[in-house]
């Protein structure tokens, strides 16, 4: 993802998405700068493919954003989560995260993890600790929606005094960042269902977000997506969520070859 834009307001975020669907959440302004956790549940579906990145970012009252989702990876290797924090200021010393992000300030921290095809997941993006000067850290985990327990963490940071605390809002992306198309092949096979992201203020009241638009749903990448007309990805609402739904088109293409 490559976020150079990323570091002066909401308005430029959503040029630096512009190539990938994605889903924009509502926020409740009155909430911002009061938000001390962020949830995710998702559902990455059965096919095994490289190349997808699902992250859900959230944003800092006063400066910047960050973002942490699962990517998927092929048969036999394990998948992957990252989370991560743009801009100066922010740092870490766990051994899962590194100086810099997307090639510019910042903190990136990733881990392989085996998380499964077709079970529920809740990521968490929580302030753990916060210090008199002003200075929060924040932990990325995994939960295991069948047993409630945490199951990894994904990273650690701190951000300075100048980040204060979260606001709601924010997205979901589908950004297919690896894609080396041989002949006729059509974007990879990938489903990843999201529920409403719910965002906790520090008196512990709970907020839900739900759908503000999604963009991005005209891109014709590939040739599946140029034949229809349409784009390759698809994305649609469901009951507590929504889906992105990738390579939809690949199977009417393939029978048409
Ligand atoms: C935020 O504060 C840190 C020092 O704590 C500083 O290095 C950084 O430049 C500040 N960020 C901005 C955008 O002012
Ligand atoms: C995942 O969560 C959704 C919504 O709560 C539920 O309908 C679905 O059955 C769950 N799926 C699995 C595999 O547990
Ligand atoms: C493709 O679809 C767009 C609208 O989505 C339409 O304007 C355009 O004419 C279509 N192109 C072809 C070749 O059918």
């Amino acid at each position: 993802m490559k976020l150079s834009n990323l570091l002066v307001s909401l308005s430029v975020i959503v040029g630096a998405f512009a190539n990938s669907p994605n889903i924009y959440f509502k926020p409740d302004y009155s909430l911002d700068g009061k938000v001390v956790k962020v949830l995710q549940k998702w559902n990455v579906g059965g096919d095994k493919v490289e190349g997808y990145y699902y992250g859900t970012l959230f944003y800092f009252a006063t400066q910047d954003a960050g973002y942490f989702g699962p990517q998927p990876r092929k048969e036999g290797t394990t998948n992957h989560l990252t989370y991560s924090v743009f801009g100066y200021g922010p740092y870490s010393d766990h051994p899962n995260c590194y100086k810099s992000a997307d090639g510019g300030p910042g903190v990136s921290c990733a881990v392989e993890f085996p998380w499964e095809y077709g079970k529920n997941y809740t990521q968490v993006m929580e302030r753990t600790a916060h210090n008199e000067d002003g200075s929060n850290r924040w932990t990325g985990t995994l939960i295991d929606d069948a047993t409630g327990e945490t199951v990894v963490t994904i990273g650690e940071y701190w951000t300075p005094k100048n980040y204060s605390l979260l606001s709601s809002g924010g997205l979901t992306f589908n950004e297919l960042y690896w894609f080396t198309p041989k002949g006729n092949e059509c974007i990879p096979i990938s489903t990843y269902v999201g529920f409403w992201p719910e965002v906790t203020l520090e008196d512990g009241t709970v907020f839900t977000s739900t759908i503000n638009t999604f963009t991005g749903l005209d891109q014709l990448i590939d040739p599946c997506g140029k034949a229809a007309n349409k784009s390759n990805q698809l994305a649609y609402e469901i009951p507590g969520g929504f889906v992105f739904q990738n390579g939809w088109l690949n199977s009417e293409y393939e029978e048409k070859d």
